[in-house]
């Protein structure tokens, strides 16, 4: 079963009012002229402060599905700075980002507070886009592939097969990340290919075989079609170029 593409364009801390309105506009007019039936799943992930306006940009746009940032895993309470999974409900919000290395980096995040996230989202019906990678450190030290087996493994724990399959997993080498060097596609394809094999053990071949596995990392539209042509890179994380329509625009098309 082919696995369908997913370009998401995480705009991270990015967008007032008014960018928000001009970059959802410009999206919405791009799509507007692609033939639904060949684009991947497009997923926007505005700040928590932009997703009501961009729920309501694009409530009649199926094109286009809405992630959020971030959540914290509690259903309710005295959590101050946090926003629930409820509260995402309200704006349609489908996706929720998590374990993203710059979360696990500035906010301490842990293997373990990400996995809550993970079933406290499922447990809902939305779906996590699970986040790994790492660092140069840890390239050239050669412990990449353990090190993501471990994220991963961490991640997933107690999760259910069914779950899993629906799940987004995208790889994120934090060297490449804002730095504008890509992960080379044959290196990122085999890496991917190393997590498929990581779900694999822990599930069974054929729920490796479903989840959609992404890379993230200095993504351009000049680098799009190359990573698309890579067997088991399922799509993008896109930061700094998704920030502008007409590249975002340009992501989408490499992807068809
Ligand atoms: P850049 O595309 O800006 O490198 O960011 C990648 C990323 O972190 C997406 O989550």
């Amino acid at each position: 079963m082919a696995r369908r593409p997913i370009i998401a364009g995480n705009w991270k801390m990015n967008n007032n009012k008014a960018a928000t309105k001009e970059l959802v506009d410009g999206i919405m007019y791009g799509v507007s002229q692609l033939d639904a039936s060949k684009m991947p799943e497009v997923i926007i992930a505005p700040s928590f402060t932009s997703l009501w306006q961009a729920h309501d940009l694009i409530r009649n746009e199926s094109k286009i599905a809405l992630a959020a940032q971030n959540v914290n895993p509690n259903p309710s309470g005295a959590y101050t700075g946090e926003v629930s999974l409820e509260m995402l409900e309200d704006f349609k919000v489908q996706f929720v980002i998590i374990g993203h290395s710059e979360r696990r980096q500035m906010f301490n995040e842990s293997d373990e507070f990400i996995n809550q996230k993970a079933k406290a989202i499922l447990a809902k019906g939305l779906i996590p886009i699970i986040c790994c990678g790492e660092t140069l450190e840890q390239r050239e030290a050669g412990v990449t592939d353990e090190h993501l087996a471990s994220q991963i493994t961490k991640a997933l724990d107690g999760i259910s097969a069914s779950d899993v399959e629906k799940s987004v997993i995208a790889y994120e080498p934090i060297w490449a990340i804002g730095t504008g060097k890509s992960c080379d596609s044959i290196e990122a394809n085999r890496t991917i290919g190393e997590i498929r094999k990581v779900v694999a053990k822990l599930y069974s071949q054929d729920t490796a075989d479903k989840i959609r596995i992404l890379y993230g990392g200095s993504v351009k539209p000049s680098t799009i079609v190359e990573q698309m042509a890579q067997p088991e890179i399922d799509g993008g994380l896109i930061g700094g170029a998704s920030l502008k329509a007409d590249s975002f625009i340009e992501l989408i098309k490499g992807a068809m």
